[in-house]
């Protein structure tokens, strides 16, 4: 039988089913993966910014790759996979089954497509979080302050604009150094965000692993983790990669064209 035919019948009889997301499925948006080409910022390795440290000891190189990324989310719009998995959330909940959306991406674009209830593993390039009091806002602005304006163009060949801290984006509430609302390298997962993320990988009982390499901890054991209690789930991407033995189905190929193959009616 047609693999694609049996995996939609999986579906077909599933109470809830899990969306495990990469950054792959942003890759037809325009925002490029960490491992592809687009790793690079001026020139640096985008590992080397997101970190705690990088962050403690120029905050205004980081704010200015921030600004970058920020902006390149708020262009893009979200393609064809975003917008099938948000129609398939709206059309299981008119029967009351869930579609859980646990993604590793921090750019929106599920959101934007008019997904709900999405966990973002890694916070959200749409969110600040105050460096002193800790609140966590939502800010869409673009430029995020003033000092910001025009900064961050990834041109190796750019200069860095070395914007005093007292410019660079401020607490409402606190007057703290403001931070992107990110899980850096070195830093840990929100337990509630994760404890979300396991309720799903516990409860699901079908799995879609989406344009994600499976190497980035802890996010990679979900999919494997479900495959073990003997769920069926399924990988689409355009490689194969060091999780794809562990599942029944793998969908090989641009997850614009096989998502929406995979989940329209
Ligand atoms: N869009 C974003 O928000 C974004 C972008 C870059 C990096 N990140 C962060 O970087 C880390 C990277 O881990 P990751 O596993 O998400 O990404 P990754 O870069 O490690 O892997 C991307 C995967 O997507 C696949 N892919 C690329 N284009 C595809 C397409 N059109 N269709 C299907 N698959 C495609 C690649 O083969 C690869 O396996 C995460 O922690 C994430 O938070 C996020
Ligand atoms: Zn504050």
């Amino acid at each position: 039988m047609n693999v694609m035919k049996s995996f939609r019948e999986t579906l077909l009889n599933s109470k809830h089913v899990l969306i495990l997301s990469g950054s792959g499925i942003s890759a037809e948006s325009g925002i490029p993966t960490f491992r592809g080409a687009g790793g690079f910022w001026r020139k640096y390795k985008a590992e080397n910014l997101a970190t705690p440290e990088a962050f403690a000891s120029n905050p205004s190189l980081v704010w200015e790759f921030y600004e970058y990324r920020r902006t390149v989310a708020a262009q893009a719009q979200p393609n064809k996979a975003h917008e099938a998995i948000a129609e398939f959330q709206k059309r299981l909940k008119k029967d009351n089954r869930i579609v859980s959306i646990v993604t590793q991406n921090i750019d929106g674009l599920h959101q934007k497509a008019g997904a709900e209830n999405v966990v973002e593993l890694h916070g959200s390039l749409l969110k600040t979080q105050c460096t002193k009091c800790k609140t966590v806002e939502k800010n869409e602005c673009i430029p995020i302050c003033p000092a910001l304006e025009g900064k961050g163009s990834p041109d190796p060949k750019a200069q860095s604009s070395d914007i005093p801290v007292k410019d660079l984006p401020r607490c409402n509430n606190c007057g703290g150094l403001l931070r992107p609302h990110i899980i850096w390298f070195g830093e840990n997962l929100d337990q509630q965000v994760l404890s979300k993320a396991y309720d799903a990988v516990e409860s699901c009982d079908a799995c879609l692993v989406i344009g994600t390499s499976s190497v980035v901890y802890p996010a990679a054991m979900f999919a494997p983790q479900v495959a073990q209690r003997g769920v069926s789930v399924a990988e689409f991407n355009i490689e194969t990669t060091p999780a794809t033995r562990d599942f029944q189905y793998h969908f090989d190929g641009p997850c614009s064209v096989t998502i929406p193959e995979a989940l329209s009616p």
